[in-house]
């Protein structure tokens, strides 16, 4: 058995070390199908689809999306990641420096999947040869202005609940060279930048990347990235459905760089080294944490009612677990979930 990397519980030395040179890890086996099948017994009664015909398949909330037909579905379940996926957890424990750092309502992962049907038979899917040629090039966070040190991004996560995830069938594409350029810009600019400001564009940034990885999988992957991590939806051209969701991890307090480094969290120490620096520094933000409401707010408060209805019908509109008592459509800001 490898050995487990030091002041950590789950990460080995191997996969340490990979996360300081790439800024990701992907760990295997971490739900199994039997899981991943639980949780999408009703996924089509949800999405009021027919799974059987693909000529039904649409999206009418974004029906002109260049990656066809992309459904970013509300939440109407909540597990506790530390029981549903144990290795996934510890891992990201790990690279964030402990469980105790972390806001009690984000230590779950919810149903709200991201699911890509791939292109209507009428659309032709484009032929791309070069990743940055992807349109979707983004870092996580629409919901709070971002700054090197910013707490409500801990990681980027992916777990996979589809059988399996093909080339062609619109797997995630990272840039990990990205995480240097993002953070060099953060570090130069105390004063963040607000998501969408035009300021700092994905598409942009990954012209200037070399390095990219196809995040192809199997039921019960999950990877796991820095927050800076600059990442692509892709086209499924196999029009096999393809469900994945991106939870986060909020912290308690921002990150730190100015403490000695084996006082600060795997991610703390990869952020010090993509900004370029030998050690620990000082940084301090000018101006205010901003957080508001995502791109996506209102499409899932309305969508999350009307699936609701579909699986009062269905008879299967339970809650599987709910350890906290959280409203499983909870759709607030970081700012209401952080209270600062
Ligand atoms: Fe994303």
């Amino acid at each position: 058995m490898a050995a487990v990397a030091p002041g950590c519980t789950t990460l080995t030395q191997d996969q340490y070390d990979h996360f300081m040179e790439k800024g990701y890890i992907i760990l295997h086996d971490c739900f199994t199908r039997e899981q991943a099948a639980y949780w999408l017994k009703d996924v089509w009664v949800r999405l009021g689809l027919n799974p059987n015909d693909k000529e039904s398949w649409h999206n009418p909330a974004v029906p002109e999306d260049p990656y066809g037909v992309k459904i970013h579905m509300p939440a109407q379940r909540t597990v506790k990641v530390s029981e549903f996926a144990p290795k996934a957890w510890g891992a990201i424990c790990d690279l964030v420096g402990g469980e105790e750092k972390i806001v009690e309502e984000t230590k779950y992962w919810r149903d709200n999947f991201i699911v890509n049907l791939g292109h209507r038979p009428t659309d032709r899917a484009p032929d791309i040869d070069d990743p940055r040629a992807l349109e979707n090039w983004h870092c996580d966070g629409d919901q709070f202005t971002h700054f090197l040190d910013s707490p409500d991004q801990g990681v980027v996560m992916t777990p996979i609940w589809s059988d399996e995830v093909k080339h062609l069938g619109g797997p995630t594409f990272l840039a990990p060279d990205s995480i240097d350029i993002v953070a060099r810009f953060l570090h130069d600019h105390p004063e963040g930048f607000k998501p969408g400001s035009g300021v700092f564009v994905g598409r942009d940034i990954a012209q200037m990347c070399n390095d990219f990885v196809e995040c192809v999988g199997k039921v019960g992957d999950v990877i796991i990235c820095h927050p800076f991590m600059l990442h692509s939806a892709s086209h499924n051209t196999l029009r096999i459905p393809r469900f994945i969701t991106n939870p986060t991890v909020i912290l308690k307090e921002p990150f730190r760089f100015d403490l000695p480094l084996e006082q600060l969290s795997p991610i703390e120490r990869k952020t010090i080294k993509a900004c370029g620096k030998d050690g620990p520094f000082k940084f301090e933000i000018v101006g205010e944490r901003l957080r508001f409401h995502g791109q996506r707010y209102k499409y899932w408060n309305d969508s999350h009612e009307q699936e609701l209805v579909r699986l009062n019908d269905y008879g299967t509109a339970d809650h599987f677990i709910d350890n906290a008592g959280i409203i499983a459509n909870d759709y607030r800001s970081a700012k209401e979930i952080i209270g600062r």
